[in-house]
């Protein structure tokens, strides 16, 4: 088993990482949780279904009183009415200030066990079980948490940092491929932005990481853990480092908008993000064409990726609309050398319509359709 320090000042907390850590969270819970607390386990039918029994079992072993919220699968979920129905039923159950949640599922489910906890008798702890390769190595860590709109995503939000993560890789043995590659990227992004071994360990171990192999899965965790770790350490709130997170996520967000997060999975967008940043650093001068020759290649490694057919006018109006944009002008994380990126708010407009079209144009050779 690995650990990670999240160094949050004030209160850091671990990530444990060890393939077939579920069987042991029981224990892990009740050795950092407020001694009697009472837990509300919030996640779907889906986790439920293949790994509920896992937990239940780990949690009666380690004498817990959990109690089972169950809230439909999907993202549409992830509203202020699903936090004020999951609260009514810890009321109704007779939860007080003394209950903990734990979030066991994806982003959606850790997001909005997150919120609950947050908000719940103004705030009571949270354990994080993620249970999809993005939970694991990003929607968990660092204490955001979020719901959406009708306006947009993660428009309401809060910061709240779990007292642990518990990350599990073999129960990523039932999460559908397409999800299971999507997740991937992240850990890519991690390697482009800050430490060029999670990139290089990801071009020559491609077929264990999708095979999915224990020990692969365990490393490439744990080591992007740490990356989104210290960057989150350094600023808790994004006022500044934290910003390189966003490497791909400029364009990757622009993209899953313009198609009404219909066509990609998040992953997959920040895929194609990431492509399109290396190409504008080239054309900033500021990549070597070899080195972006190799991010690229990277990416489509672990494609098929869905195609890219928007407009690159609307993509580049809608960066200017973007929440994370300053005055209507975006900013791009574009990498330097593998391991070392810069931002930039200097990009020409046109310079992003030729690469989306140039994107848009390599995306009709790689994608699974
Ligand atoms: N808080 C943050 O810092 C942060 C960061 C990134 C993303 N997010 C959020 O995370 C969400 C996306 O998360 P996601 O990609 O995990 O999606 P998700 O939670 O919707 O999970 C994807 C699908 O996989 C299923 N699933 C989960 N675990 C499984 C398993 N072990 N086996 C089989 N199926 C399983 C889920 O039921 C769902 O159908 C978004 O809402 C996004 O905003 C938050
Ligand atoms: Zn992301």
């Amino acid at each position: 088993m690995k650990r990670v320090t999240i160094p949050i000042p004030g209160r850091p907390y671990e990530a444990l990482i060890g393939s077939g850590l579920l069987k042991a969270a029981g224990e892990h819970i009740a050795a950092i949780a407020p001694a009697g607390a009472r837990f509300f386990v919030v996640t779907n039918p889906v986790v439920r279904g293949k790994w509920g029994s896992a937990l239940e079992r780990s949690l009666k072993d380690a004498k817990l009183k959990a109690e089972w919220l169950e809230i439909p699968d999907g993202e549409r979920m992830k509203t202020m009415g699903t936090i004020e129905n999951l609260a009514g039923r810890m009321l109704k159950a007779g939860a007080d200030r003394g209950v903990a949640v734990i979030g066991f599922g994806g982003g959606v489910v850790g997001d909005l066990a997150g919120f609950l906890a947050s908000v719940f008798m103004r705030g009571v702890p949270v354990i994080q079980v993620p249970t999809t390769f993005l939970a694991q190595v990003d929607a968990s860590i660092g204490g955001k948490t979020g719901v959406n709109l009708s306006a947009g995503k993660n428009l309401l939000g809060t910061f709240h940092q779990p007292l642990a993560v518990l990350i599990d890789p073999a129960v990523l043995a039932t999460l559908p491929d397409r999800e299971f590659r999507a997740g991937l990227f992240e850990s890519l992004k991690c390697g482009v932005i800050s430490r060029a071994e999670i990139f290089e360990y990801m071009e020559k171990e491609r077929d264990r990481i999708l095979q999915r192999e224990a020990a692969a899965l365990e490393w490439l965790i744990a080591e992007t853990v740490e990356v989104k770790a210290r960057v989150v350490g350094e600023d808790e709130r994004e006022a500044g480092l934290r910003r390189i997170l966003n490497f791909g996520h400029t364009i990757g967000h622009a993209l899953e908008a313009e198609t009404k997060y219909k066509q990609y999975l998040h992953g997959e967008a920040v895929a194609w993000g990431m492509v399109a940043a290396t190409m504008l650093s080239v054309a900033m001068q500021k990549t070597p064409p070899p080195t972006a020759q190799r991010i690229i290649a990277a990416v489509l490694a672990y494609s098929p990726l869905p195609k890219v057919n928007v407009r690159a006018k609307s993509v580049v109006k809608r960066l200017a609309m973007d929440k994370k944009s300053r005055n209507g002008v975006p900013h791009f994380i574009l990498p330097v050398e593998i391991g070392k990126v810069e931002i930039s708010n200097e990009v020409p407009p046109d310079m992003v319509i030729h690469a989306l079209d140039e994107v848009r144009y390599l995306s009709k050779w790689n994608s699974g359709e």
